[in-house]
């Protein structure tokens, strides 16, 4: 209800953090979770952008709003500081690399029989970015709603993610289990939110998983706008 007065930013699919000009670190994430919910919240929202790394056209090709594709985290984190703005909900949905090679060879590297090691450097943290902006006070009214892919001790590390990364609600998968997580079309998610709310979603298609996280946000979406 609050939402068609907001602008929603969602973000999904991988990045790749680039090794040589034929090599990247990168995930399986295949950006059906943010496309679902890029779709819900263009039904909802006041404007919608899909931030997204490279994910299979075909997901986007019809998207009725506005969708800008990136590669690297780096180039995820400024897309997205691009878009906030005051009073506009953010959901990570995407599944940014962690690491980063710390050189990147200009030359394809060639191959020996050695053993080789890569030193990796860690990329920069977009939503803790993003907490760091609100509480330096650059933007001040941002609902953040984060996903946690896990694998062990699931809900104790998305409640700590929840508070360490400051959200006002975590969409937990449990990448263990089949027919959810990384590249399926369904997905088994538990939804916690700032206030204490624990729920859980059964094996649900993505889209209608979308549609339930979406009702959550907007259940608690300030009533009033802050004027800009
Ligand atoms: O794309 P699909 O194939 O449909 O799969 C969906 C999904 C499994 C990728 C999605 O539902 C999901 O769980 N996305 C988050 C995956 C992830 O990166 O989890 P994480 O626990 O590493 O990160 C926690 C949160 O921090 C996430 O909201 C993530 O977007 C964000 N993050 C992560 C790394 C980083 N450098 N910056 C971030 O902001």
């Amino acid at each position: 209800m609050y939402l068609k007065n907001r602008k929603a930013i969602v973000t999904g699919g991988p990045t790749r953090e680039w090794i040589d000009p034929v090599r990247f670190i990168s995930n399986p994430s295949s950006g059906k979770m943010g496309a679902a919910l890029a779709d819900e919240c263009s039904r909802r929202a006041r404007d919608t952008v899909f931030i997204h790394g490279p994910i299979e056209p075909s997901l986007i090709s019809m998207a009725p709003y506005r969708c800008v594709a990136v590669e690297t985290t780096a180039d995820m984190l400024a897309a997205v500081s691009r878009e906030l703005e005051e009073n506009a909900v953010l959901i990570m949905a995407a599944a940014p690399a962690d690491y980063s090679p710390v050189t990147r060879a200009n030359r394809k590297i060639k191959k020996s029989g050695k053993k080789m090691s890569l030193e990796l450097a860690r990329t920069p943290d977009i939503l803790k970015v993003v907490a760091a902006m609100k509480k330096e006070g650059r933007i001040s009214e941002l609902f953040v709603v984060g996903f946690a892919a896990e694998t062990n001790d699931i809900e104790e590390y998305a409640l700590k993610k929840l508070a360490e990364k400051n959200l006002d609600m975590i969409c937990l998968n449990d990448v263990s289990r089949k027919d959810a997580g990384f590249g399926t079309d369904t997905n088994i998610l538990t939804i916690f939110a700032r206030d204490g709310m624990r729920k859980e979603l059964p094996l649900v298609s993505k889209q209608e998983a979308a549609a339930r996280i979406v009702d959550e946000i907007d259940a608690r979406l300030p009533r009033f706008l802050i004027s800009c």
